[in-house]
């Protein structure tokens, strides 16, 4: 039995860290890839926060265009097989980097949102949070309680992400025997650093992505090919 179905079996702790691959087969366009959408759009002039204070209607048009997108779309086998292993794990932490709320959706319970989530959003005058799923969203969306304007829960390029999480994905990285990084390019700091700090710490560390990516060179595996046709290779 190879090194990973062992571990599975008696892995008393397993973290995973997900990026948009794991969405693709669902339909979620990834950051990066050839239809990615860094390709279509630039990200300074709308996953930031200059960005939205100088045109706050149109970042919104581009996170309604988002959630029109993400609405219909269902989890794909990827996510439910984690959904299975969480169930089969006594210590399960699942680290997402994805906005799209699918791992909440397929049924996974820990859950580290460490970018966010688009159906979450905060008011800029009295940082209420609160879930919002319309779908059309009125442009420009104001606070219930105090008028303000509201902004997507989510953590643009240049800010920090949302301490408690990070501390908790930080924990789950370095206290785990097995580590699951899939669907991710590794390009984006600090949740490409988990991969590291897990290692570091000494789990076995299995990276899932259908190409090598610089967290190969850190990886004990790399299995290349469709998130969801390894996990179920795996799971099975
Ligand atoms: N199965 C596994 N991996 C896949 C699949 C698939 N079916 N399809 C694509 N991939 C891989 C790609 O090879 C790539 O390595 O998923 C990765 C997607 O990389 P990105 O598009 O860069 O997405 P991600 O790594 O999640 O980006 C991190 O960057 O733009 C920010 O905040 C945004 O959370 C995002 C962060």
């Amino acid at each position: 039995m190879d090194t990973i179905k062992s571990k599975l079996q008696t892995g008393q702790s397993i973290t995973v860290l997900t990026g948009a691959g794991i969405s693709a087969e669902s339909g979620v366009p990834t950051f990066r890839g050839s239809d990615g959408l860094w390709k279509n759009f630039r990200p300074e002039k709308l996953a930031t926060l200059e960005a939205f204070q100088a045109d706050p209607c149109l970042v919104w048009e581009w996170y309604d265009w988002r959630r029109k997108l993400i609405e219909p779309i269902e989890p794909n086998p990827a996510h439910y097989v984690l959904v299975d292993m969480e169930n089969q794990t006594e210590q399960f932490t699942l680290i997402t980097q994805n906005i799209d709320g699918l791992h909440h959706k397929a049924g996974s319970q820990n859950v580290l949102e460490i970018h966010g989530n688009i159906w979450k959003v905060q008011c800029t005058k009295c940082q209420c949070l609160s879930h919002n799923s319309e779908v059309p969203i009125q442009i420009l969306p104001t606070c219930h309680q105090c008028g303000g304007l509201l902004r997507p829960k989510v953590v643009w390029f240049g800010e920090t992400l949302p301490a408690k999480e990070l501390a908790a994905a930080q924990l789950a990285a370095t206290h785990c025997d097995l580590m699951f990084i899939i669907g991710t390019s590794g390009l984006v700091q600090p949740a490409a650093s988990l991969g590291i700090a897990g290692k570091q710490a000494g789990a076995y560390v299995v990276e899932i992505n259908v190409e090598r990516t610089p967290l190969s060179n850190i990886a004990d595996e790399t299995r290349i090919g469709k998130a969801s046709d390894v996990l179920i290779d795996l799971l099975s």
